[in-house]
């Protein structure tokens, strides 16, 4: 996007002493030198005006005049004629502060990466709209720090949505506004190492964002999935403190987790007398299935609920919640005044509109039958391209999990997928402790129009064939 460049006056980081014994031009020009060669001062970027710098420095024109002079003259300044004056593109600068040359990825042209929902489809004008009636009708007050676990009117919406679609049972006071679950996971592992927790169960493979629960000092203890979701045996032997979930669509794998294996993960939560966290982060995306609750309704006080709008909208908003049982609700708020003072409070209050005039409804309905296409157009061209391979999790969320026969190897695919432009990820990206498995590819549909999805699952097949015929011809 071009920024428009109006004939405003710039500011510049430069002082200079009047009574000193080096003369005033001589004064500026080595200040912009040095700015210009440590790389305070980009190539390229523009500078005061000499009229403007002369009044900001209280300097007579033409002093500032003969040092722009200079500066050009040793090639420091590009000055032209009726042009903002710039620092040279060739401007010499320091060899340390070069830019470091950007690695070269090849062009994606197949987008098959699992997390990230279709962008294109942002309701942009519903949000232009809510943060437009957002902003002409918050009261100077809300324009300052208040409400730093979430504006009142995002919290009371949510507590409406969530009950209603989710299941959830809470009050709006439970809710704490988070930028995104990344925020949220953090702020609820750090509460739980407060109460004396020291090893949470993960599922294993898993999203593997793991480092804010070991930065906030949890162990982590891996657990392994079946098709029903997290093994209840394998989370007994894990001796942990508290666990961490996707029951609604388990990531990367796509399994729901069944009403016994819930019924039996809230039976391990009430014998330990301790909580999970519930990552319900792409819930409302279900195709073919009945809605299945969030395990937090089952069990309010012994489930801390993740919900987030980077799959809903988009992840660029950084907007999350958390609904916190009562006994741990002060010391999340507690982290969340240690870490920030909370979310814009605008984006909250954009958001609560949406979830009010039904926007949200509207654009999730919308949606869910974009995926649905998509995802059905994903499993037609895998049964034509690809018919060995088994397509597993594609009841609910945006991605298949594409398992192929034990021989291949995934990481090779990937290598080969990435070269012929084709981003997706594999299994093995996600699992804490690496295990030998059959190949499994994660293929997110969410930005894959049908028209191009054949296309690309045929490119997909022959890298999988080059990947193939490569390992063959080492074994050969
Ligand atoms: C399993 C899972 N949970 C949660 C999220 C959302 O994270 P955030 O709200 O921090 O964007 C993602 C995003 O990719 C995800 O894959």
């Amino acid at each position: 996007m071009a920024i428009k460049v109006t004939s405003r006056s710039l500011e510049i980081l430069i002082a200079i002493s009047h009574g000193a014994e080096e003369k005033l031009g001589p004064q500026i020009e080595s200040q912009l030198r040095k700015a210009i060669r440590t790389g305070t001062l980009h190539p390229g970027a523009p500078i005061p005006s000499t009229r403007d710098l002369a009044t900001q420095l209280g300097v007579s024109r033409p002093i500032v005049v003969d040092a722009y002079a200079q500066l050009a003259a040793e090639g420091y300044l590009t000055l032209r004629q009726g042009a903002r004056p710039r620092v040279s593109a060739s401007a010499p600068t320091a060899a340390a502060r070069a830019p470091i040359p950007a690695r070269a990825e090849p062009r994606v042209r197949f987008d098959f990466l699992p997390a990230v929902p279709d962008l294109a489809s942002f309701p942009r004008a519903a949000w232009l709209a809510a943060t437009r009636d957002a902003l002409a009708t918050m009261r100077d007050a809300e324009l300052g720090l208040s409400d730093p676990h979430g504006c009142a009117v995002l919290r009371e919406a949510l507590a409406e949505y969530l009950g209603r679609a989710r299941g959830v049972v809470c009050d709006a006071e439970q809710i704490v506004i988070t930028s995104g679950f990344a925020q949220g996971r953090a702020l609820a592992a750090r509460a739980l190492v407060a109460r004396g927790a020291k090893r949470l169960a993960v599922e294993d493979p898993g999203y593997s964002e793991w480092q804010t629960i070991v930065a906030a000092g949890l162990k982590l203890a891996p657990v392994t999935l079946d098709e029903s979701g997290m093994r209840i045996d394998a989370l007994e032997r894990a001796s942990a403190d508290a666990v961490l979930v996707t029951p609604a669509h388990q990531f990367p794998t796509g399994v729901v987790m069944s009403g016994e294996r819930r019924t039996a993960l809230v039976g391990w939560l009430r014998a330990r007398e301790t909580v999970a966290i519930e990552d319900d982060y792409d819930a409302e995306f279900r195709y073919d299935r009945a809605p299945v609750g969030a395990l937090q309704s089952l069990e309010p006080e012994r489930v801390i609920y993740c919900g987030t709008a980077s799959k809903m909208l988009a992840p660029v908003l950084r907007i999350g919640w958390l609904v916190v049982p009562y006994h741990l609700l002060r010391a999340v708020q507690a982290e969340q005044l240690l870490a920030d003072y909370g979310v814009s409070r605008i984006e909250q209050h954009a958001l609560a509109r949406m979830f009010a005039s039904g926007e949200m409804d509207r654009h999730l309905r919308r949606m869910r039958s974009r995926y649905r296409a998509r995802r059905d157009a994903l499993l037609d061209a895998l049964a034509a391209e690809l018919p060995e391979a088994e397509v597993q999790g594609i009841a609910a969320g945006l991605h298949a999990t594409v398992v192929l026969s034990g021989d291949d190897d995934e990481r090779a695919i990937l290598e080969e997928a990435r070269r012929r432009g084709i981003a997706l990820e594999i299994l093995g990206q996600h699992r804490l402790v690496p295990r030998a498995g059959s190949a499994t590819l994660l293929l997110g549909y969410a930005r894959m129009p049908e028209a191009t999805m054949r296309v690309a699952v045929r490119e997909l097949r022959d890298a999988i064939r080059s990947a193939r015929s490569t390992a063959a011809s080492r074994i050969g």
